[in-house]
């Protein structure tokens, strides 16, 4: 197939041009929206050259040249990795997961702003951003009229499309051409007080369009590129994440017998990493049939579940998918576009929707404290580790909000359960499950210190229940209120502990 095929709009053959030409039309200092979440639908030319750009920039004397760049969540090394690299991005939002990036962030030489995903477009629109100077998305095709075939990933693409005073399209011709038709995109601008309901009543509904508008004449390049997405390997489930899956699915089964969820559950929502993939593997295997999802990235693990027919429709906004996943993923494509759909990340995770489809939100945290409090981003309470993502989203807004980890992080040596969180993503008022290998605590209807005493015995690993206990104990005896009783100095000093010994 020729690259004509998957450029239709005539006009548009004038603007196909080299990355390092299309480099060229993002001036310094610009606001910058790129296409990408999850590793998936990422521009993958255009980025590295402007990298290049950029440091012969740097060579020449102009030491602060970058750009700052917002995109729909974590991109891959062809993008936030080569572009920090270069000293190339000096402001980034809304989410990242690459150690350069990360690196640079903590060593205070990157600006991040760490967001709420469903936060993004609308503010982007409100223009509490700044402008947006220039869009670089990554599309499957461009129709004859000039509507886009999106590609793995939607994210924030209909926003950057609309709000950028230049576009630069990347066409990849390794995106599968029979993606088109998976995708729903809904393009509501109004602002308040003119907003409308949005009539999505199940996660299969359609309320769009299967293509991105583009206004043509603000496309200033066309760059052709034939590369596959990042598509990172999840670490195999192991005993700990196959305990904690079991505790939630016993947790679930005892839901229905009560009469708290029907038998084929409500929709599931699973956050990223290996924690919340593994988890999934043990639905897989487990008793309930005909379920949905409503979340915002779709992994190996929701594909196998739609393969096994455990799982009989997902939405999302992005597909994040191993190799292995995405060779199966291709080759049965029509299956699964009969059953996935593609939408704005505005959509997949509007508090709105979450709320009405009653979503059981499943997100992986690196520590909660005795109290409920989760911390999803930052490690010793000061460096980041990617950002907070789609949690918040979806554990303030769904029926259940669930939160998982081991109990015990690097070798045993730190706990996940500490006395007081060393960064607060999620309050005590959005958590109401916390579960590890070790056990599940239910939190709904209990007062701070009936919360405590449960993740304590029921979470927190075994060598790290005396000191919690202990805590807890003088806490209360301290003088201090009773409602929820610190000691602060002791709580603060939990982590800086294991920064001086190494032991929690
Ligand atoms: N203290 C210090 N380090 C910790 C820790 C703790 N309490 N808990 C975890 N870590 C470290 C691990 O050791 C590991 O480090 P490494 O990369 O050097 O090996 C790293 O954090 C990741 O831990 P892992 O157990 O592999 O977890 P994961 O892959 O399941 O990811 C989060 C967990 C919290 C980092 C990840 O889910 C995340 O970024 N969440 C926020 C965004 C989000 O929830 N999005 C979902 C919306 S769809």
């Amino acid at each position: 197939m020729s690259f004509l095929d998957r450029i239709r709009h005539a006009a548009l053959h004038a603007l196909v041009m080299s990355a390092a030409q299309a480099a060229e039309l993002i001036p310094v200092g610009a606001n910058v929206g790129m296409s990408g979440f999850t590793g998936a639908g990422y521009p993958k030319a255009v980025p590295q050259a402007l990298a290049e750009r950029l440091t012969a920039l740097h060579a020449a004397g102009q030491t602060q040249a970058s750009i700052n760049l917002w995109t729909g969540a974590s991109t891959a090394p062809e993008l936030d990795g080569v572009l920090a690299k270069a000293h190339g991005i000096q402001m980034r939002l809304p989410y990242q997961s690459d150690p350069t990036c990360r690196q640079l962030i903590n060593a205070g030489q990157m600006r991040y702003t760490d967001m709420h995903l469903s936060h993004v477009a609308p503010m982007a629109r409100a223009g509490f951003l700044g402008p947006l100077d220039v869009a670089v998305v990554e599309v499957v095709g461009i129709l004859p009229d000039g509507r886009l075939i999106p590609s793995t990933s939607v994210g924030n693409n209909p926003t950057w499309l609309d709000q950028a005073q230049r576009i630069i399209l990347e066409v990849n011709l390794h995106q599968n051409p029979a993606l088109e038709g998976m995708h729903d995109i809904q393009r509501d601008t109004a602002m308040p007080p003119h907003r409308q309901p949005i009539a999505l009543t199940h996660p299969s509904d359609r309320i769009g369009t299967p293509y991105l508008h583009c206004d043509v004449s603000k496309v200033v390049a066309v760059v052709i590129t034939d590369h596959a997405d990042r598509n990172s390997v999840f670490d195999a489930p192991n005993e700990v994440s196959a305990q904690i899956a079991g505790h939630l699915i016993h947790f679930l089964q005892h839901e229905v017998k009560a009469g708290r969820l029907p038998p084929d559950l409500l929709p599931l929502q699973s956050g990223v990493g290996n924690t919340a993939n593994a988890v999934l593997a043990g639905l897989n295997q487990g008793p309930f049939k005909n379920l949905t999802a409503y979340t915002e990235v779709l992994q190996d693990g929701m594909l196998d579940m739609l393969r096994s027919g455990k799982l009989v429709f997902a939405s999302a906004t992005a597909l994040s998918l191993s190799p292995a996943a995405l060779a199966e993923f291709n080759a049965n494509i029509d299956f699964y576009r009969q059953r996935i759909v593609l939408r704005p990340e505005e959509i997949s995770n509007h508090p709105e929707l979450i709320r009405r489809l009653g979503v059981i939100a499943m997100n992986a945290m690196i520590e909660a404290d005795i109290y409920g409090n989760v911390n999803s981003t930052h490690i010793m309470g000061s460096g980041i580790m990617n950002g907070i993502g789609g949690s918040g989203d979806f554990a303030r807004n769904a029926y259940l909000s669930i939160f998982m980890s081991p109990s015990v992080a690097k070798g045993g040596q730190i706990s996940s359960i500490v006395p007081m969180v060393s960064h607060h993503d999620h309050t005590e008022h959005d958590v109401q499950i916390i579960v590890t290998e070790q056990g599940l605590a239910d939190l709904r209807g209990l007062a701070p210190t009936q919360r405590a005493a449960l993740i304590v015995e029921r979470c927190a690993h075994p060598s790290f229940r005396p000191q919690l206990r202990d805590y807890m104990d003088r806490a209360k005896h301290s003088g201090a209120g009773l409602h929820t009783p610190h000691l602060l100095d002791e709580a603060l000093s939990w982590h800086s502990r294991y920064l001086k010994t190494g032991q929690m």
